[in-house]
């Protein structure tokens, strides 16, 4: 079968090429939905893959910048990819695969980032598995923190209309601080934060948005739901946290400190929360929270050069990579981090990895004594895997605290 992948050029090739993922969903593609989603993706950055003059494919990339420890770099945000089942295992999905990366490339994004619907697609395609999220449940009995925290800020309620001025400059100082976050355009703050049509509630009420307040400046804020419920005259009602964010620990601390005390709920829930997630401390009973964890932002190095030069690193020092990469092979071969820059080398490598290890390592959440570990790196020379480590890690676990 050939396939010939080529970015789509109008809304109704951009329709058909996000059906191939829209279907498993249930999607129903009215031209309203897909113009706001086009306008936002846009159509050069939406790849449909055609075959016998249809497209049977999809794959779409969001432009943004991601967190890297102490940096921030320019990032495909891989999205959307689909392909129709009548062409599954065909190798739809390597041709999507190979002109995204490829475009990522000449655009100069040194990397590319997904939330992946299974573990099992992308590592071939050079992504390795760089954080963890989980999601809690916990019962509204069990909400008290350890020790009692007098609350340092005040908390608001505000209408979407205010949360547009205040949230999104808040936002930008955290995500800044945290690895794993990504940039949010204004067109995504409308989009996908404040935009609040009825198929997105799950059957929950409107957003409701709070900001935390301290010495006059917004230092925090969150979004959430309410779900009702009653049963034999208690209530059954769930508090569904979107997002909360603070640019302070006094701020996570505190607007965490609100929502748990919301009156009149059952359960409070929440999801893609890292698992050094300030709860674990704060609860004077975590386990309540039933956390479970899984695989959250898989990183691919587009170019370990750029890449591993764009972050900041824990130590001095310097370390020899030999780099495998059979589906980017420019980035094969021997490379020196040294002086928070990586540039080629004819040392004598110290470590050897592929590049999906690099990907997993790049924002500190995994350490290459753990890949290690798992078979997933080789100690060249004694001592290499401490000195990467000593490098590479950082203050806080990898946070993306939505799926795009
Ligand atoms: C996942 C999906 C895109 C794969 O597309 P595809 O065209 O069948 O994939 P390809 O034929 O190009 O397969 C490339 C390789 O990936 C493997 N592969 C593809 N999908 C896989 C899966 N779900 N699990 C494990 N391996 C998979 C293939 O076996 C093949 O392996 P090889 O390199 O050893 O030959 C397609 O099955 C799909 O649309 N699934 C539903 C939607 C979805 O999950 N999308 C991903 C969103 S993040």
């Amino acid at each position: 079968m050939t396939v010939e992948v080529r970015p789509v050029e109008d809304l109704d090739q951009f329709t058909e090429a996000i059906l191939a993922i829209g279907q498993y969903f249930g999607m129903v593609p009215t031209e309203e939905r897909m113009q706001r989603f086009a306008d936002l993706l846009t159509f050069k950055r939406t790849h449909g893959a055609w075959s016998n003059g249809s497209i049977v494919g999809g794959a779409g990339a969001f432009t943004f910048s991601l967190t890297v420890p102490g940096g921030d770099l320019p990032t495909a945000g891989v999205t959307v990819v689909g392909v129709f089942p009548t062409h599954r295992r065909r190798g739809v999905l390597r041709s999507l695969m190979r002109a995204q990366l490829d475009d990522a490339r000449e655009r100069g994004e040194p990397l590319a980032a997904l939330w992946a619907s299974e573990e099992t697609i992308y590592g071939r395609f050079g992504y390795g598995l760089a954080s963890f999220c989980g999601e809690i449940t916990l019962a509204r009995e069990y909400t008290a923190f350890a020790q009692p925290f007098e609350p340092r800020g005040t908390v608001r309620l505000v209408t979407a209309e205010e949360a547009q001025g205040a949230v999104p400059p808040v936002f930008e100082r955290i995500r800044l601080q945290w690895p794993g976050m990504f940039s949010r355009s204004d067109l995504w703050w409308e989009q996908r934060e404040f935009d609040d049509p009825e198929e997105r509630r799950d059957g929950a009420g409107p957003k409701r948005w709070v900001v935390y307040e301290r010495d006059g400046a917004v230092d925090g804020y969150a979004a959430y739901r309410h779900k009702f419920g009653f049963d034999a005259g208690s209530t059954t009602a769930e508090l569904r946290v979107v997002e909360a964010l603070g640019a302070t620990p006094d701020a996570l601390r505190d607007i965490w400190g609100y929502l748990l005390a919301v009156d009149w709920i059952a359960t409070v829930k929440s999801s893609l929360l890292p698992p050094d997630h300030p709860l674990f401390l704060l609860l004077a009973t975590p386990r309540r929270m039933r956390y479970r964890m899984g695989d959250a932002l898989w990183v691919r190095l587009v170019d370990v050069g750029a890449a591993l030069s764009g972050r900041r690193y824990s130590s001095d020092g310097s370390l020899v990579f030999e780099v495998a990469d059979e589906f980017c092979p420019w980035n094969e071969g021997r490379w020196k981090l040294e002086g928070g820059a990586a540039e080629r080398s004819d040392d004598d490598a110290e470590l050897r990895l592929p590049v999906q290890s690099l990907g997993s390592a790049l924002l500190g959440g995994i350490s290459f004594a753990e890949l290690s570990r798992a078979g997933r790196v080789e100690e060249l020379k004694e001592g290499a895997l401490a000195r990467a480590d000593a490098l590479f890690r950082w203050d806080r676990h990898p946070w993306c605290p939505e799926i795009f």
